[in-house]
């Protein structure tokens, strides 16, 4: 059976154009990734993982995850965290905020998350877990949907128990990530897990875990029954991947990818600032002039590169005609001043 990407489907009241999801990636999913997902076919997108205790702290850096410009609706905003009156707070934050979704990890199965009670280890507590999903159900209008792992042990079939205990509590979505949390991202996503949950739950269900290509997104909506894939790591420094999956792209040129590149590393640069965007943009170099595109030296050169002006300088010096393609793509795509991106009330930055 051939399914449509294009279909249009719902969580809750909130309409997703299509049934292509861009995964919450920590260190990955700043706003400029999200847009270019959401440019690229992705009906959802999904900020990182946001610290609850940094929202209650006010922390600034976590308060800048919580920036939402008009053109990345519908967006969900993840939380995670492990006191349920702390996750209700901070999801009334992610409302103020302006996300269209309030999403929930329990999928996280990095130490210094879990160790903390949060992410992945709530598996191990459907009770305490369902306490947080009530909390945050109650606390917001919005729909609250929960991205979690099959268990935390290798083989576990947990999350067929914990996700139906989740949805009595008030999660109207759930995304399944079939790897244990042990397992980290070694082996591979058993994706007929995804589909006896679907079996046992009466909200849609998202399939992330390994959907690289329009042939495996295909096969996995086909055999579990979700309602969307979601796409991780296939998506990083290759936004063509979501386009191919959606049946409407072809390979980029070496023209498009230095373009694409450019126009992220500006949009990175005016949202974390130069001096962190420096840094978090290096893996980007690789990842967008690898998969044979660009050779092996030219990235790392790149790497060498002291400022963002010679990055771009040397980008432009390797493919010239790119300076075409992005002033088609930024007159296409809507300048920083016309996307309104402080939608955080002033009180929320604690600033007067
Ligand atoms: C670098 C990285 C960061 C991630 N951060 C998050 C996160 O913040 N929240 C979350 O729910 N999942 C996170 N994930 C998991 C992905 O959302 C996704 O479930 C997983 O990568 C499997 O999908 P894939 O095979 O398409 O990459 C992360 C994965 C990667 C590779």
């Amino acid at each position: 059976m051939q399914v449509d990407l294009n279909e249009s489907w719902r969580i809750r009241e909130v309409e997703i154009p299509t049934r292509l999801v861009l995964a919450p990636m920590a260190g990955v999913s700043v706003q400029a990734f999200r847009r270019q997902g959401r440019r690229f076919g992705a009906g959802l997108v999904c900020s990182e993982m946001v610290s609850v205790a940094g929202i209650q702290h006010r922390n600034e850096r976590t308060l800048g995850y919580l920036r939402v410009a008009s053109d990345e609706h519908p967006l969900a905003i993840q939380i995670f965290g492990s006191e349920p009156t702390a996750m209700a707070e901070a999801a009334r934050m992610v409302e103020a905020a302006g996300a269209d979704i309030v999403d929930i990890n329990f999928g996280c199965p990095v130490k210094k998350v879990t160790k903390t009670g949060a992410g992945a280890s709530l598996l191990d507590d459907p009770e305490h877990a369902a306490r947080i999903v009530a909390a945050v159900a109650e606390a917001t209008p919005l729909p609250v949907s929960v991205k979690m792992r099959r268990g935390t042990a290798n083989g576990s079939r947990d999350c067929l128990v914990v996700g139906p205990r989740l949805v009595e509590a008030g999660a109207a979505c759930l995304t399944l990530h079939p790897r244990s949390a042990k397992q980290m991202y070694t082996g591979f996503a058993e994706h007929s897990l995804t589909a006896e949950l679907v079996e046992r739950v009466e909200v849609p269900v998202i399939a992330s875990g390994d959907v690289t290509s329009r042939a495996r997104a295909q096969a996995v909506l086909a055999t579990t029954g979700a309602s969307a894939v979601m796409v991780g790591r296939a998506a990083q420094g290759n936004p063509w991947t979501l386009a191919e999956i959606m049946g409407i792209g072809s390979d980029p040129s070496r023209e498009e990818v230095v373009a694409e590149l450019l126009l992220f590393v500006r949009e990175t640069v005016r949202e974390l600032g130069e001096f962190r965007a420096t840094g978090f943009l290096k893996k980007f170099y690789g990842w967008y002039l690898g998969r044979g595109r660009f050779p092996k030296p030219f990235k790392q050169e790149l790497l060498t590169l002291p400022t963002i002006a010679e990055v771009e300088t040397r980008l432009l010096a390797a493919a010239p005609g790119a300076v075409d393609v992005l002033e088609r793509l930024q007159a296409e795509v809507p300048d920083v001043d016309e996307v309104l991106l402080d939608s955080l009330p002033i009180s929320v930055y604690g600033g007067g």
